[in-house]
């Protein structure tokens, strides 16, 4: 299979409005079940997991110091911004596929390429990180009960004398058969796991504040600025998954109203809590003591409250989980709307006709992702999918701007408000947090980028429904 260089127009050609709304009817029409209550919680499912209650410790004691907060505080503020982004685009092209259907939308064929690819990068390998880190507890608690997996069945070749790590394997199969079965269970599922994982941050708070020592919070930036914003680029994967909340768009009843609210609202929440689980943290445990890979629970272990350690463990267990629901949901979203342009295999745009949900492309990200969690030591991969998401986040930000010059009198239910501002705060706030980023990340995702365009000269290109059909 050759490289085959199209058109200038074609890479560059966008979708009109009406056209990726045509996309979702007849046999790709998914069931609109969803409304503004589910979402909040499908946000807050995707947001709160690995991010919080364990990358905070090392971004603590190596990066930030007690400024941990304000490191939080940097990397919302990108995400609130990209988020009024995400807001306007998804109630007005209310199509599943989220950032790469925008950038379809208004900057074109090829940018819409690179942000799919970008997307992969923040789902999929996310999942698989989430996953790992899912096994690790798991596996930590079936050796306290006296049911120890033996090393080589718990690790990725390699590592400890590892073959497969089988318990990352079967969490991502099990909700894949959860997504399979319809889009009203999950959200159910969801929605339980979200309380009792709220409950259990809150009940941290609460209970944490009472051991909170201000002397811990002195020296409060150890590391200086540089640190702070370096904790910021790290913990910024503690946000990843608001914007999961666009890939519902063709299954939510009111996306106009309901999509804003469900990104927005799951955001603000998640900030609020991040920020004072922050504070409480560095207040009750020296920072330096931090650098563990379950800082929350370590922290009510240390100030001799065992049982609540225990039921912190519980809540990150199931918090994680539903991280991986979410973000499952969204890729397997997000490749379903790519293979209905063609520039995936369309036969992974099929809608089951009884469960109205798109079981093979599930299947798919379903395989992919397991085989990544049961095989490859991926826990250094959190920063890739930090890059990538900033990245897409920037080109969601840009496409504000041009489509308001494009269309701009095209129905806008929420409008980001103070445009330009805003998204160009969004674009200087993501920007920051890359160049933050090591340069080895730097280096994987120009890698990461070139093989996407590879794939896209040899294959999309041929296939894509903008093609000349005697090239399909
Ligand atoms: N925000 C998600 C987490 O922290 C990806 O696990």
């Amino acid at each position: 299979m050759g490289i085959r260089f199209p058109e200038k127009t074609t890479l560059f050609r966008t979708k009109t409005i009406p056209e990726l709304m045509e996309c979702c009817r007849g046999e790709h029409a998914l069931k609109k079940v969803l409304g503004p209550l589910e979402l909040v919680f499908f946000g807050v499912g995707a947001i709160i997991g690995t991010g919080i209650f364990v990358i905070t410790g090392i971004a603590a004691a190596t990066y930030a110091g007690p400024a941990l907060a304000v490191s939080f505080v940097i990397s919302g503020a990108a995400c609130l911004f990209a988020a009024l982004c995400y807001a306007e685009f998804a109630a007005m092209v209310p199509v599943a596929g989220s950032a790469y259907t925008y950038s379809y939308a208004s900057l074109g064929e090829i940018w819409a390429w690179i942000i799919g690819w970008d997307l992969i990068l923040e789902y999929s390998v996310s999942i698989a990180v989430v996953a790992i880190g899912w096994s690790g507890y798991m596996a930590s608690f079936l050796r306290d009960a006296g049911m120890a997996l033996p090393a080589a069945l718990a690790n990725p070749p390699g590592m400890n004398g590892g073959v497969v790590n089988v318990p990352a394997i079967l969490i991502i199969a099990l909700i894949t058969l959860l997504l399979i079965s319809g889009v009203k269970q999950s959200a159910r599922v969801n929605t339980v796991i979200v309380a009792i994982k709220i409950s259990v941050v809150i009940f941290f708070i609460f209970l944490g504040a009472g051991y909170v020592d201000p002397a811990n919070w002195t020296p409060f930036v150890p590391f200086g600025w540089a640190g702070v914003v370096t904790g910021a680029a790290i913990v910024f994967f503690a946000y990843i998954g608001f914007d999961a909340v666009s890939t519902t768009a063709e299954e939510v009843r009111n996306p106009g109203r309901d999509l804003p609210i469900g990104i927005l609202g799951s955001l603000i929440i998640c900030t609020i809590l991040y920020i004072v689980v922050c504070l409480i943290l560095t207040g009750m445990v020296p920072y330096t003591l931090l650098s563990t890979a379950a800082p929350v629970a370590f922290a009510m272990e240390r100030v001799g409250i065992t049982w609540g350690a225990e039921i912190i463990s519980v809540g990150a267990v199931l918090g994680i989980t539903s991280v991986m629901l979410v973000l499952l949901y969204g890729q397997s979203r997000i490749f379903f709307a790519m293979s209905r342009d063609g520039l995936l295999p369309r036969a992974f745009s099929k809608v089951h006709p009884v469960l109205k949900t798109p079981v093979r492309v599930t299947i798919l990200v379903g395989s992919i992702t397991a085989i990544l969690a049961g095989l490859l030591p991926l826990e250094s991969m959190a920063e890739l999918v930090n890059i990538g998401t900033l990245a897409a986040f920037i080109i969601v930000a840009a496409g504000i701007i041009v489509l308001r010059k494009t269309s701009p009198d095209a129905e806008r239910p929420f409008r980001c408000p103070l445009v330009p501002l805003i998204p160009v705060m969004a674009v200087i706030f993501c920007a920051y947090l890359i160049l933050a980023l090591p340069t080895i990340t730097h280096l994987r995702f120009v890698v990461w980028l070139v093989i996407g365009l590879l794939i896209y000269f040899s294959y999309g290109t041929r296939r894509t429904k903008s093609a000349p059909s005697s090239a399909r």
